[in-house]
């Protein structure tokens, strides 16, 4: 099939990649020139395991292209809709100018019989109003809501080979012959087996954020379990491997430690507050104010850690901080909690250098006043205390003995649980984390 993915960011990309590798014929329209040229040229704009070279084999088989010219994505039957929806300034609520945008760069191109699909991720409401744009312009196409829900560092693997699909569309015949279109697009992934629900679109719409709050209400559950385990001497990584046995709770996305971050779950959560009280039910997620505030305690806390292990005060002391990345295998450093750890320390007045394996560059445009250091080795150099804060398997691999010998003070603060603490401690170093004894 001939497909256009509008947008061409985290998941708009790796969309359009994926899609060729099905077998479809994919334009990506994005109007940030330096991004089309980059991934014209195979280059991912970001760090994505995978990307480039899915990337370069759909380029060499010329049924992929990138272009900020959304006149060539005309002739194309299914239409993504892939672009961002950040927090509006000063507000919880979602910017849907670009989602907008993508609607007004693509109405003049419709057909009869196209499928616009939204998979941005939106606040209820949103699809109906776009469906009726496309109405209004009697285009003939029909609006279908295909929520995506990759992983950043897992994004080809979660778009080739997804959990689970969910359709959301009108009910009439035009919704009908666009989800059986759909069914095209995704055959491969489908004939593997791969659950679909098919919805309204409120529906489809809702179980995006619904999915993104739960995760968020998890952590911060055992966050908020960590806060209790250190009040009272317990430890929290033991306690979700127990109640993670029980298959109800599973002991995924139980980690605790500095709290979740990204482009997604911390704007997504007031996203969807905002939307609940412009519906008048906002007291059914007031619960989310909590799970927002909970992870954010996490970031001060940390910062409190560090004061109490460096003997009451930050000011002057040097400071290694092994991580930048909201996650590993990211180089996104959008609401890192790492970053705003880093910045906070700098702030209260400790000298603090960040290294990450791959987020550097994002890191400094975004705290150009932090200080940078390529490796640990570096980062470390007559460091009084050492903070992981992104759980890079380099980082968790380190040998303490050996970075032992570089630092002035062997203090360790574990701040995602990913070190072992005897092994640490064995060596000398004075091993803390949040959550545990
Ligand atoms: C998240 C969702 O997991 C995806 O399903 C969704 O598609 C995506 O948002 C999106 O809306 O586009 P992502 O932002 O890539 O994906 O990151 P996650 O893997 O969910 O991690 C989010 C944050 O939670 C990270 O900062 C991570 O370190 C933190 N986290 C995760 C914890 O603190 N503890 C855990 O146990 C798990």
């Amino acid at each position: 099939m001939r497909i256009s993915v509008f947008g061409c960011g985290y998941l708009g990309a790796v969309h359009a990649a994926c899609m060729t590798r099905l077998g479809h014929e994919v334009v990506g329209v994005d109007v940030v020139a330096d991004q089309v040229a980059s991934l014209n040229r195979g280059a991912a704009p970001f760090f994505e395991p995978g990307l480039p070279e899915l990337l370069s084999e759909g380029l060499a088989t010329g049924r992929l292209t990138f272009t900020t010219d959304a006149a060539e994505a005309a002739g194309c039957d299914v239409h993504f809709v892939c672009v961002g929806t950040p927090q509006k300034a000063g507000e919880n609520a979602a910017d849907l100018r670009y989602v907008h945008a993508a609607i007004d760069d693509l109405l003049p191109l419709l057909r009869a019989g196209d499928v616009v699909v939204g998979k941005s991720t939106v606040p209820v409401g949103t699809a109906e109003a776009l469906a009726e744009r496309l109405d209004e312009g009697a285009s003939g196409a029909e609006l279908i809501w295909n929520p995506e829900f990759l992983r950043e560092g897992f994004a080809v693997k979660d778009t080739l080979h997804p959990d689970r699909f969910v359709y959301g569309a009108r009910s009439n015949e035009q919704g009908e012959r666009a989800k059986r279109r759909l069914d095209e697009v995704y055959a491969v992934a489908l004939g593997e087996g791969t659950p679909k629900i098919e919805a309204d679109l409120a529906t489809a719409q809702l179980v995006k954020v619904a999915a993104n709050s739960f995760l968020a209400t998890k952590i911060s559950f055992i966050n908020a379990m960590a806060e209790l385990c250190e009040a009272t001497g317990a430890d929290v990584t033991l306690l979700a491997d127990a109640i993670g046995h029980d298959a109800r709770i599973g002991r995924r996305f139980l980690n605790a430690g500095v709290g979740f971050g990204g482009g997604c779950l911390p704007k997504d959560i007031r996203a969807f507050m905002a939307r609940a009280g412009e519906l008048g039910v906002d007291q059914a997620l007031t619960f989310l104010r909590e799970v927002d505030s909970i992870n954010m305690r996490r970031r001060v806390r940390m910062v409190d850690l560090a004061r109490e292990e460096c003997g009451g005060s930050i000011v002057g002391r040097r400071i290694a901080l092994l991580g930048a990345a909201f996650k590993p295998d990211s180089d996104d450093v959008r609401d890192s909690p790492a970053l705003s750890v880093a910045a906070q320390m700098q702030l209260q007045g400790a000298h603090v250098v960040v290294t990450d394996p791959q987020a550097i560059d994002n890191a400094r445009k975004k705290w150009p006043d932090l200080a940078f250091a390529d490796t640990v080795e570096e980062a470390v150099k007559a460091a009084e205390l050492v903070v992981v804060l992104t759980e890079w398997p380099e980082y968790v691999g380190l040998d303490p003995r050996q970075l032992a010998e570089r630092v002035d003070a062997k203090r360790v603060i574990d701040g995602r649980n990913c070190l072992d603490p005897t092994a640490w401690r064995d060596a000398g170093w004075t091993y803390r984390a949040l959550g545990r004894p």
